[in-house]
C-alpha cells in the first residue's frame, strides 16, 4: 500500500489497515499518499474519461477515475453506484445576476443520491467493507445519511443514522428510510446527534463514516479534479462552497494541494467558504484570524449546514491558508433569493447549495471577487431533497423572509375564462 494514515495534530502515523477514526491523541487523520511514486498524468485520466472501456467499468465512476489519488484498492473491492461525472454548468443568466462574467456551477446534486456524499461513501464503505467491518453510522443534517443508508444497503452492511429531531429535510429522511438504514432521531441538534455517534463507534466497533473519517474526504477530493478536468485542467480564480461540517473544504484543499505537488495544476485558486449567518462558528474564527475555535448554537433554513461545532475545523483552517481562502457568511434571505435564480435558471438545488451563489453574489459586490474572474460554485445538492422550504418560500410562508422571486400557483376554476383570466 503506498499510503499511511497520519495525524494532522502531532504527526504520528498509522497503517492503513487499523480501524480508527481519530489519533491517539483524538488529532483528525489524514490519508497520505506517496506522490512520487504515483504514475498520474492529465491525459491518463483524459483518457479513462474518453473511453468507456467494458474491461474496467470502474473508470466510469467520476471518482475511481481518480484511483491513484483516492484509494489504491483492487477493482473487485470497489463498491460504486457509479458517482460524480456531474455537469458543470454555466449559466448567463446566472454570471449576470452574480455580477460575473463566467460563473460555472458544478452540480453535485446529479450524484446517484443527490449530493456530493456519494464521492466520500464510495469510498467510506469500500474501506468499511476492506477492513471487514459488519456495521456503519454517521450523524447527519440528511444528505450523509441517505447516501450512507443506500452504499451499505449495495455493500450488504447494517446502517445505523442519526438525525436532530425534525430538523431534516423531507426528501432526505425518506430516502434513510427507503434504503433500510436504522434511523434514530436524537431530540437535539446535529452537534449533540455528532457526540453520540462518536461515542457509541468507539464503544461498539462500529465504523464511523462522517466526514472526521479521512477516506471520506478523499472521494471527495475527486470534486475538484473533476471540475478542474473539465476546465482543461486549468485552474479557475475561486472555487466557492457552502460550509457545515467542513469535510468539503477540508477536501479541496487536500486536492488542490496534491495537484499543485503532482504539477497537475500550475497554479492554486483561492477558496471561499460560505456560511449561514445563524451557523456562521467558521466565519467567527475567520475573522479572528483562526486564533480561536468557535462554536454557536445553529440556526438556518439551510437545513444541511445547521452546524454549530463542526468536527473537521482543523483541517478546514489548513485549507484556506493554503489557498489564502476566506469565509463569507449570507443571511437566510440571501440564501434563499438565490436558490430562486438557481432553481430558475433551470438548473435547481437545494437551501444549502445556493449558498455558495448567494455567497459569490456578496464577494463580488464587496469587491473581493473581480467581474472578470473565473469562479466555480459549487452546488452540493439536489433540488428535490427540500420540497418544503421551496414550496414554502414561493407561497411566501418562511417566517422573515419576503420571497424576492415568488412563483405562486394560481387557484382557478375549471374554465376557459378562468384560465385566459390569469395568463
Ligand atoms: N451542502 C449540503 C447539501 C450538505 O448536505 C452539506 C453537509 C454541506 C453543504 C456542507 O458540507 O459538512 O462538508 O461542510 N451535510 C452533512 C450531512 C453535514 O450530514 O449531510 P460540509
Amino acid at each position: 500500500m503506498s499510503y499511511v494514515l497520519r495525524c494532522i495534530a502531532c504527526g504520528a502515523e498509522y497503517p492503513p489497515g487499523e480501524i480508527r477514526a481519530s489519533c491517539d491523541c483524538g488529532g483528525l487523520l489524514d490519508v497520505r499518499h506517496d506522490l512520487s511514486s504515483l504514475p498520474v498524468s492529465r491525459e491518463l485520466f483524459d483518457e479513462r474519461l474518453n473511453r468507456w472501456d467494458p474491461e474496467n467499468p470502474i473508470y466510469r465512476s467520476g471518482v475511481w477515475r481518480f484511483r491513484e489519488l483516492v484509494l489504491p484498492v483492487e477493482e473487485s473491492k470497489i463498491v460504486s453506484r457509479p458517482e460524480g461525472n456531474t455537469h458543470l454548468y454555466r449559466s448567463e443568466r446566472l454570471s449576470r445576476w452574480a455580477g460575473l462574467e463566467e460563473l460555472y456551477l458544478k452540480h453535485e446534486g446529479e450524484n446517484p443520491t443527490g449530493s456530493f456524499k456519494d464521492r466520500g461513501m464510495t469510498v467510506g464503505v469500500t474501506q468499511a467493507r476492506l477492513l471487514g467491518c459488519r456495521a456503519v453510522a454517521c450523524a447527519s443534517t440528511g444528505n450523509t445519511s441517505a447516501s450512507m443508508a443506500a452504499y451499505a444497503a449495495l455493500a450488504g452492511l447494517s446502517a445505523i443514522v442519526f438525525i436532530p429531531q425534525g430538523k431534516i429535510a423531507l426528501g432526505k429522511l425518506a430516502q434513510a428510510l427507503a434504503y433500510g438504514a436504522k434511523t434514530l432521531e436524537v431530540e437535539g441538534d446535529f452537534d449533540a446527534a455528532m457526540g453520540l455517534v462518536r461515542k457509541l463507534c468507539e464503544k461498539l466497533g462500529i465504523y464511523l463514516l462522517n466526514s472526521l473519517n479521512p477516506f471520506r474526504i478523499e472521494g471527495q477530493k475527486t470534486i475538484v479534479f473533476e471540475l478542474i478536468q473539465q476546465l482543461g485542467w486549468e485552474a479557475p480564480d475561486w472555487i466557492v462552497l457552502p460550509a457545515g461540517n467542513l469535510g468539503n473544504t477540508s477536501a479541496f484543499g487536500k486536492a488542490l494541494g496534491e495537484l499543485i505537488d503532482l504539477g497537475l495544476i500550475e497554479r492554486l485558486p483561492r477558496l471561499a467558504a460560505v456560511q449561514a449567518r445563524g451557523a456562521n462558528p467558521f466565519y467567527r474564527s475567520f475573522r479572528e484570524g483562526f486564533r480561536r475555535r468557535e462554536r454557536v448554537k445553529a440556526q438556518t433554513i439551510a437545513t444541511a449546514i445547521r452546524i454549530g461545532d463542526p468536527v473537521s475545523y482543523p483541517r478546514a483552517v489548513r485549507a484556506l491558508r493554503l489557498t489564502r481562502g476566506l469565509v463569507v457568511e449570507v443571511t437566510d434571505q440571501e440564501i434563499m433569493d438565490a436558490k430562486a435564480q438557481v432553481d430558475a435558471a433551470g438548473i435547481g438545488c437545494e437551501p444549502a447549495s445556493a449558498a455558495a451563489v448567494a455567497g459569490t453574489r456578496r464577494l463580488v459586490q464587496e469587491g473581493t471577487i473581480k467581474q472578470g474572474e473565473r469562479v466555480v460554485a459549487i452546488l452540493t445538492g439536489n433540488l428535490l431533497k427540500d420540497p418544503q422550504a421551496t414550496i414554502a418560500y414561493h407561497l411566501g410562508e418562511l417566517p422573515g423572509i419576503e420571497p424576492a422571486y415568488a412563483n405562486r400557483p394560481l387557484a382557478i376554476e375549471p374554465t376557459l375564462e378562468a384560465v385566459k383570466e390569469v395568463l
